[in-house]
């Protein structure tokens, strides 16, 4: 080979390798960008990752009111690696971003992150879910505790009073588990209903409750009922549950107001789950980054206070709807967040 088309050879292939780490590799790309050059507030948005369904809608209304406002948010995706998580962050603060918001994985990862960022000027909102020990500027979020009432509330509203319970919940790495947890057991306690287990599913891992179900048969047929700490737990429960033929006697919950839950609530398979207004709350949260990015203070009147082990941390808080059959048109179909078509596929209506 000549000495010209090796030298060639050589850059065509450093050009390809270059091409395609660079697109995957933030911490390249930073190294390379350096802070951001646009005078468009810039806001940097970490998520857990998109297997659940309502994160996707949580992003789609997030970015789309932020751009509306005239920023710019780049969004990356964990894939629920806590690690990964806080190379994300770490990427941010290179890129100069002006706030970031993060749907924790596990605080004590990225708490120094936090820190960090928020040192170099750097706004941080806890989305979603709380972040121990970071003092961030501001958490907004659902009430969790009243998602553990209305779980409660249900089963007691049916009948369940005196009875057992078993919890499938989210991992304890994620705040809102143990406030969800709380709010639940509270309701249980006042109704003289047992709790038989509690069971934690790693990562959220839907795969994980549906094993407990094969695991621990007797519990599940001594239970009344099987509290899971989301609709994506419930859908595989449900479907253990079916096939010991028991899909339907066991009351279920959930939270999220998932597609496939809805459809179960109105076949009978799962009795509620509990709706999120995410419209709501990502917008409420595009206005607040651009808003602290901005150097604004946020509307006194709508905050309360979270204490994160570290700081007071203003909280806005937003209120959820508790879904059954009787309620899913009123709350679900009238608002376009499910269609009336999708919600009842499998069932006249
Ligand atoms: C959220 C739930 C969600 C779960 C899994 C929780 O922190 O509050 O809405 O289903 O994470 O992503």
């Amino acid at each position: 080979m000549g000495k010209k088309r090796f030298v060639l050879g050589c850059l065509i292939g450093c050009l390809l390798t270059a091409l395609l780490s660079g697109c995957s590799s933030p911490s390249r790309e930073a190294e390379n960008s350096g802070k951001e050059k646009s005078d468009k507030v810039q806001i940097g948005m970490c998520f857990d990752s998109f297997v659940i369904e309502r994160w996707q809608r949580d992003r789609d209304v997030f970015v789309s009111t932020a751009k509306e406002l005239g920023a710019e948010v780049n969004v990356q995706n964990a894939n629920g690696d806590p690690a990964k998580q806080k190379e994300q962050i770490e990427y941010f603060i290179k890129k100069g971003m002006d706030i970031i918001v993060i749907i924790c994985i596990d605080s004590k990862e990225i708490a120094d992150s936090v820190k960090k960022a928020q040192d170099e000027g750097i706004k941080v909102i806890a989305y979603d879910r709380p972040i121990s020990n970071a003092g961030a500027d501001l958490y907004i979020s659902f009430d969790n505790e009243m998602v553990g009432e209305m779980m409660g509330e249900a089963f007691v509203k049916n009948g369940l009073k005196g009875g057992k319970v078993v919890m499938i919940c989210g991992p304890l790495t994620d705040n809102n588990v143990p406030m969800v947890r709380d709010g639940f057991t509270k309701v249980m306690e006042e109704n003289d209903n047992e709790v038989l287990d509690i069971y934690y599913a790693d990562g959220w891992k839907a795969e994980a409750a549906g094993d407990y179900v094969y695991n621990n048969t007797e519990l599940i047929e001594e239970a009344d009922a099987i509290m899971c700490g989301n609709d994506d737990l419930a859908s595989k429960v449900v479907y253990a549950l079916s096939e010991k033929r028991l899909a339907g006697k066991k009351m279920v919950s959930g939270q999220d107001a998932d597609l496939e839950a809805c459809q179960r609530i109105v076949e009978g398979t799962q009795l509620m789950t509990v709706y999120k207004p995410i419209e709501k709350l990502a917008g409420k949260a595009a206005e607040a980054a651009v808003a602290l990015a901005n150097g604004e203070e946020l509307p006194a009147e709508e905050l309360s206070e979270y204490d994160d082990g570290k700081k007071t941390v203003p909280y806005l808080k937003i209120e959820t709807v508790s879904v059954s059959k009787d309620n899913m048109d009123d709350v679900i179909i009238k608002n376009g967040f499910h269609l009336k078509e999708d919600v009842y596929l499998n069932v006249p209506h």
